[in-house]
């Protein structure tokens, strides 16, 4: 486990020599919502095959980089390209880029994801404002011995998703004309999309969408005390909703239609961050 730490410190020491400071923000690009780094000025894109430890993007065609830059006037760090469960990764190589992250010091993390809609008022399209997550049916990242250094053994997920940066996004879209949904997000392994049992059940206990990302994140970053703000794009009625068949055409023709809403919603929030 300190083996773990070391190879971290190894990543943050790389980024930390060939970057301009610390980052404010690091911000995770979803599937079909990478557009937004265009807006990044003065970008530093850097592959992550050119990151000593960082872990390689395996799917043909998916770009992997870091690229810190400016957005508005606040330094950030977008991550194109995060890394699935389902791609046959461990959860500690899922996490790395967030420790990466937490070890440079960076205090604010901003998760995207595309979500299916679980919550039968949504359509695709919808952004939806992550207030909690379901995420027990996939194995626990930090399960294994604790990284003291890092956080603690049994750290608190009761505001995972912080309240003063619901409220601040709220406010951002109001401003900006555009409806932000809220809900609660379910992670699923995936790579095979939910059935519609699966989908009942999750509504019964609470989802408002799910998808196949995110929470692992999310509950690395709390245990470093990262603050978190998460946004889905509902790209698609989750299955059984509708009467079709659900395609991943479909999730990443959503994502690509809303990209410029999303992008101007996460531009505004990360100008009023505070
Ligand atoms: N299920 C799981 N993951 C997803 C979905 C879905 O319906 N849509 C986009 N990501």
């Amino acid at each position: 486990m300190k083996d773990t730490v070391r190879r971290l410190e190894k990543t943050v020491e790389y980024l930390r020599n060939i970057t301009e400071g610390m980052p404010e923000i690091a911000i995770i690009l979803g599937s079909g919502l990478g557009r937004l780094a265009d807006f990044i000025e003065g970008r530093q894109e850097i592959p992550y095959e050119e990151i000593p430890n960082f872990p390689a993007t395996t799917v043909a065609g998916h770009e992997g980089k870091l690229i810190f830059g400016r957005l508005g006037d606040r330094y950030v760090v977008a991550m194109k390209g995060r890394f699935h469960y389902y791609e046959g990764h461990d959860m500690g190589v899922v996490v790395y880029p967030i420790r990466v992250f937490g070890m440079m010091g960076i205090k604010n993390l901003m998760v995207t994801n595309a979500a299916g809609g679980v919550n039968t008022d949504f359509k695709p399209g919808d952004l939806m404002l992550i207030k909690d997550h379901i995420g027990f049916f996939a194995e626990n990242p930090l399960r294994g011995e604790n990284l003291d250094d890092l956080g603690p053994r049994f750290p608190d997920m009761s505001a995972a998703y912080d309240r003063s940066l619901q409220k601040l996004a709220l406010e951002c879209a109001q401003r900006a004309g555009i409806d932000l949904k809220s809900g609660v997000y379910s992670y699923c392994k995936g790579p095979s999309f939910e059935s519609p049992a699966e989908i009942k059940a999750l509504r019964m206990l609470g989802a408002d969408a799910v998808g196949m990302s995110t929470v692992p994140e999310v509950i690395v970053a709390r245990h470093m005390g990262i603050r978190v703000l998460g946004i889905s794009c509902i790209t698609n009625m989750a299955a059984g909703i509708l009467d079709q068949p659900l395609t991943h055409e479909e999730v990443m023709e959503t994502g690509k239609s809303v990209e410029q809403k999303f992008s101007s919603l996460v531009r505004e929030i990360v100008g009023s961050w505070e």
